[in-house]
């Protein structure tokens, strides 16, 4: 697999946010898929727009399920792929050491301000994608995904890094749109891959997927437990 060694990567932190640090010196730059001058919206975008229009779902139930899944899970090390604005602060026990990252470093400051106000002690956001973790082996024990997986252009390069990063039997909870729960005309962005799909693709990197049973538009909630490694 062609991936750069995730001990070369070196970070810098500017006003709570880490970024990565290229060869020359230069922090490396990500294209937002909503540009940061919109990240103030982005909230709004999500409850008016993209869950009752493109989801056919209910923001509130999404949270509700999200609240009922983490009421759990405390003083364990949390790994969240695509952080944006950091709405998981308002479900995920503050309890918990949280690393976040995501391409939006707008999104990522807004993040930041919402997890200083919930009260979170030890938390740590990166700018940086999906396919770049700079983060060391068995290191996490729960991960998440929200509403974010379609977006990534190899979801392979994840679970390969994932299953490097959780600690063995640690569990990684996604919400995602499904093709066969898409309203038909629905333009959701990026790449949906089937509930078959994803449990194959899964199963591939050693992950034991299980569908949860919540209904909520084109999304599936699921969970992925790593196996040995
Ligand atoms: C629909 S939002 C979901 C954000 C958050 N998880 C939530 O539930 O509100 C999708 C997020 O994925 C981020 N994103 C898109 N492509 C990414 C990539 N390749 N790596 C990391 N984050 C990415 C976007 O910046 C955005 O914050």
């Amino acid at each position: 697999m062609n991936k750069k060694n995730w001990k070369d990567i070196s970070t810098i932190k500017k006003q709570g946010i880490n970024y990565l640090v290229e060869g020359n010196g230069k922090i490396k730059k990500f294209k937002p898929w909503l540009g940061d001058i919109f990240s103030f919206l982005y909230d709004r975008i999500m409850e008016k727009s993209i869950f009752p229009k493109l989801f056919n779902g209910d923001i509130s139930k999404h949270f509700e399920i999200l609240k009922r899944e983490f009421k759990d899970i405390h003083d364990k090390e949390v790994l969240e792929i695509a952080t944006g604005s950091g709405t998981i602060s308002e479900v995920l026990p503050n309890d918990n050491k949280y690393v976040g990252i995501d391409i939006s470093k707008g999104l990522l400051k807004k993040a930041y301000s919402r997890f200083k106000a919930k009260g979170f002690q030890n938390f740590e956001l990166y700018n940086t994608s999906a396919e770049i973790l700079p983060f060391d082996e068995n290191t996490f024990d729960f991960a998440v995904c929200n509403l974010s997986l379609n977006f990534f252009d190899n979801i392979e390069l994840l679970l390969h890094d994932l299953r490097r990063m959780l600690k063995t039997n640690s569990t990684f909870f996604c919400s995602v749109p499904i093709p066969e729960r898409k309203p038909e005309k629905s333009k959701i962005h990026g790449t949906l891959y089937s509930e078959k799909e994803l449990n194959e693709i899964f199963a591939k990197y050693n992950f034991d997927f299980e569908s949860k049973p919540y209904e909520n538009g084109a999304i599936l909630y699921f969970t992925a437990i790593l196996k040995d490694k």
